[in-house]
């Protein structure tokens, strides 16, 4: 392409990036494409010759753009946000521009010292206690999966990276079992799966009303897993659960966690960025216990996807379960520099951090903090309407952005029924395409989730939400009874 080329094209699509950071609003949230509909429209082979940028840009606005689900529409309250912003995308973009691999500092050393400098703030900013050192991942999942391999090694003494888990298990006598409530995120299953200690020294933990994490139980199958000749290793506390955002008491699994000798990794994946509002910094009450914690800015702290804070207290340790260091990618400085290849699974890496720190520095810290307590606020509002609603209940205390709900009209009594009729009612919301909510099962009930994170969600995005879901139980009731 030519610079001309690509000036021009550059300049058409930030305008198009403009529009619709303003004017999301004008889609439907959840896309309505149906399964192989941009399969079908694609060619089956790729270009021969080139093509012009134009057909390309046509193709993607025809053909892609309806297959896009909004997740930064105003009025997506699915899952669990990834918001972004204006400064974010230019970050990106600029990333993208420079087009650097940060694998080693050498290689670019302002893209490591910025990413150290950035994760600072960022410590800072959520209060950790001083003594954390932190790296970008990609996600939470290869985070929780670091974590997993740092604490196999621990337990080992380094027997698994050397020998392989089977000669490593023998030395301790046992398998390696890792801890969690059931709450917690299926990233955890994964990782421990992936890091070969096996689904089944997974050992999931009993919790308490409030669905968080009960630490009698930890000690309780901790003292059983050893007397059974079990060697327990690590433990994973969840600040936020996704399913309804329960806090695991860090204050109580910390200590117990040190008593044992157990790693201990803090999933915040979403919960971590409230933790900047001095009125949330209860999440992290005992988190000077943990071993590791992973957060992620581009959930909740208007950074776009991909970009996950992973801090750990003995980055030797990490570095010792993760680095090799062949011929090819040495250099003069390693000794004197963080080379972030070593910090994790992969060499290569984005410049992450560029985005990072220009949404720090163009929001601030204080705007940052409203953009969250404004979401705060408006999960309570929402979880008051329901509350003051007949017919409507919630599930699960709100500590966050997440409301746990259902629709129970009366006379309705049947548990099976209620879940099926709150199965239709998501349904009906998101296909008429003004909002977009997903769901959870808390026991056996299906629950309807309501999270608020987007930049530009505000109170009347939540109205309309609460209207659409009345509404559609109105249609859904007057269809039975007619
Ligand atoms: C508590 C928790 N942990 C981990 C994850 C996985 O996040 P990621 O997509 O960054 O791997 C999620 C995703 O929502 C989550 O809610």
């Amino acid at each position: 392409m030519k610079t001309e080329d690509f000036r021009h094209h550059a300049h058409e699509l930030v305008d198009w990036i403009a529009d619709y950071l303003e004017h999301a609003d004008r889609y439907p949230v959840c896309s309505r494409s149906r399964p192989g509909d941009l399969l079908a429209a694609l060619p089956a082979s790729p270009p021969e010759e080139p093509e012009p940028m134009a057909d390309v840009l046509a193709d993607f606005r025809r053909d892609v753009l309806p297959g896009i689900t909004h997740w930064n529409h105003p009025r997506f309250f699915a899952y669990f946000p990834a918001n972004n912003s204006g400064p974010s995308i230019l970050g990106e973009m600029l990333s993208a521009g420079l087009g650097v691999n940060g694998m080693l500092w050498q290689t670019s050393p302002a893209a490591t010292e910025l990413e150290q400098r950035t994760l600072e703030w960022l410590a800072q900013l959520v209060g950790l206690p001083a003594g954390f050192h932190g790296v970008i991942h990609d996600t939470a999942s290869t985070a929780t999966f670091c974590a997993l391999v740092c604490a196999r090694e621990r337990t080992t003494g380094f027997a698994a990276n050397a020998e392989g888990l089977g000669a490593a298990t023998a030395a301790t006598r046992g398998p390696l079992r890792v801890y969690a409530s059931r709450e917690a995120h299926s990233s955890v299953l994964k990782g421990a799966r992936l890091a070969g200690f096996g689904a089944a020294n997974v050992v999931s933990v009993a919790i308490d009303a409030q669905r968080r994490l009960d630490p009698a139980d930890l000690e309780r199958l901790i003292a059983a897993d050893r007397a059974a000749g079990k060697a327990p290793c690590a433990v994973v506390a969840t600040v936020g659960t996704t399913g309804c955002t329960a806090v695991d008491p860090l204050a109580s699994i910390g200590p117990l966690a040190r008593r044992h000798g157990l790693w201990l990794h803090v999933d915040a994946a979403l919960a971590g960025a409230a933790a900047i509002l001095p009125s949330m910094r209860w999440l992290l009450d005992g988190v000077e216990h943990a071993d590791s914690l992973v957060f992620n800015p581009h959930k909740w702290l208007l950074v776009n996807f991909d970009c996950s804070a992973f801090y750990v207290r003995d980055p030797d340790h990490l570095q010792r379960a993760m680095a090799i260091h062949p011929e090819y990618l040495r250099t003069t400085r390693d000794a004197e520099v963080v080379n972030y290849m070593d910090w994790g699974l992969q060499l290569g890496r984005r410049f992450r951090a560029l985005k990072l720190w220009f949404v720090l520095r163009t929001y601030g810290a204080r705007q940052l903090r409203a953009f969250v307590a404004a979401h705060l606020e408006l999960a309570q509002e929402f979880a008051g309407w329901v509350e003051a609603t007949s017919d409507w209940e919630l599930l699960a205390p709100v500590p966050l952005n997440t409301v746990c709900f259902r629709w129970r009209p009366a006379g309705v009594v049947d548990e099976a029924r209620l879940n099926e009729l709150n199965a239709a009612l998501m349904a009906r919301v998101n296909a008429e395409g003004t909002v977009y909510l997903t769901h959870t099962k808390l026991d056996d009930v299906t629950t309807l989730r309501l999270a608020v994170g987007q930049r530009a969600t505000t109170r009347e995005h939540v109205q309309q939400a609460w209207a659409a879901l009345q509404a559609a139980a109105r249609d859904i009731a007057e269809g039975e009874h007619s």
